[in-house]
């Protein structure tokens, strides 16, 4: 039986990224299903067309039109699974509003992804670059995920080895994960919650909020109230929030930039690397509130790159360049680019 697919031709993307670039796709579908899926697949009038998979759009940056048939994930669902040792799993649509579902658990009294509430986008994107936000990553609460092979319209289950989970990374982001969609995520939420308080940030907002021993939805309330403080609003001003990675260093690289530059923000990592601030980096630069045509440095995070009012991708990439340089120029340090550019 032949799935009738309701392909809009010449969509109009502006409304879909949270950049707010204008930008026109060749084709367009809203994904609601597997099903769907395996219909683009088997219809040979589709063949041909490349495809592009489209969550919330809060980590890519248009840089013209896309000539391809986005397929915007849209598959819903979220349900608990139920017990396994010491976690409870749940599982949800990668379609699904990321904050939603965090907000979706914590009123099931299920704790674990409090610390990355209101992160935008889908849980489907969700792995894709392992997303993570005041002390917690995706993988931390990672159990497994359902994936459609785009070549074959087959279904596979990946766990976390499988994933590649690595800091803003996994096997999605790489030609050997590119083409496949995900369908599903389920986690795996302690059942004896703690609260994780690692980022002084965070911990901070905790002592001066007066809270002794927090629940995991006060602890999503005051993580919310530090984004909207410190980060634009996409509905607001154009956005895809940090635009560069955090570079990571060796001890040594980090010891010697310490003696010219003693402000420099730096973090250990467990393997004895140095997590270097880019945003201060950036700041020291001079860059932060300042504007390169109509795309800009965001006046409060100086990692966060802005559209003023009709930027287009190559505006947002000749201020990413020029920041780049002079990072590279000043520090030595090589800034790596954190959304996906099409
Ligand atoms: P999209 O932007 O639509 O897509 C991103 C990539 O994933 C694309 O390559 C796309 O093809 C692919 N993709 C999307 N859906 C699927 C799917 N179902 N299957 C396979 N591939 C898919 N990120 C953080 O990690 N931490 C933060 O704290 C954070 N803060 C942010 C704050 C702001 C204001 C903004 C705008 C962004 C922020 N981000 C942050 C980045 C962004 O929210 C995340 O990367 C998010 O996971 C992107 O989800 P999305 O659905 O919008 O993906
Ligand atoms: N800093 C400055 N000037 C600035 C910005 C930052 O000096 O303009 C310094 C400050 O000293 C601050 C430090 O940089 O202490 C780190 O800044 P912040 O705590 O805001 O975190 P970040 O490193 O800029 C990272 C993630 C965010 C995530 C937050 C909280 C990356 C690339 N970014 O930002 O993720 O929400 O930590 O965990 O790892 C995203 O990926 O899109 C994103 C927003």
């Amino acid at each position: 039986m032949q799935t009738q697919l309701p392909i809009v031709p010449n969509f109009p993307l502006q409304a879909l990224n949270t950049f707010g670039i204008a930008a026109c796709a060749r084709a367009y579908l809203k994904v609601s299903s597997v099903d769907q899926l395996r219909a683009v697949l088997a219809d040979p009038g589709l063949a041909a067309l490349p495809r592009l998979l489209l969550g919330g759009g809060s980590n890519i940056v248009l840089t013209g039109d896309v000539d391809a048939l986005v397929l915007h994930m849209g598959i819903e669902g979220r349900s608990v699974l139920g017990q396994q040792g010491e976690h409870t799993l749940v599982r949800c649509g990668g379609g699904e509003n990321w904050h939603h579902f965090v907000q979706w658990t914590l009123a099931q009294g299920l704790g674990g992804l409090e610390n990355m509430a209101l992160i935008p986008g889908t849980v489907g994107a969700s792995p894709i670059q392992n997303i993570g936000a005041y002390g917690t990553e995706v993988k931390d609460v990672f159990h497994s995920l359902s994936a459609c092979d785009l070549r074959t319209g087959d279904m596979r289950t990946m766990d976390a080895a499988a994933c590649r989970f690595a800091y803003r990374d996994s096997v999605f982001k790489h030609p050997e994960g590119a083409h496949l969609a995900i369908v599903d995520v389920t986690f795996a939420l302690p059942t004896a919650w703690q609260p994780n308080l690692r980022y002084g940030e965070l911990a901070q907002a905790v002592a001066d909020a007066g809270l002794s021993s927090p629940n995991a939805q006060q602890i999503s309330d005051l993580v919310v109230a530090i984004r909207q403080r410190k980060l634009p609003d996409p509905a607001v001003i154009g956005n895809a929030g940090s635009f560069f990675k955090n570079p990571v260093v060796s001890a040594e690289q980090c010891a010697r930039l310490l003696a010219a530059f003693p402000g420099l923000v730096h973090h250990a990592q467990a393997d004895g690397s140095e997590k270097l601030a880019a945003g201060w980096l950036i700041d020291q630069c001079g860059w932060k509130g300042k504007s390169l045509g109509a795309a800009g440095v965001y006046p409060k995070q100086a990692l966060v790159l802005v559209n003023n009012g009709g930027a287009s991708g190559a505006d947002v990439l000749a201020l990413a360049r020029a920041i780049q340089a002079d990072v590279l120029a000043r520090y030595g340090v090589t800034l790596d680019t954190e959304p996906v550019f099409i």
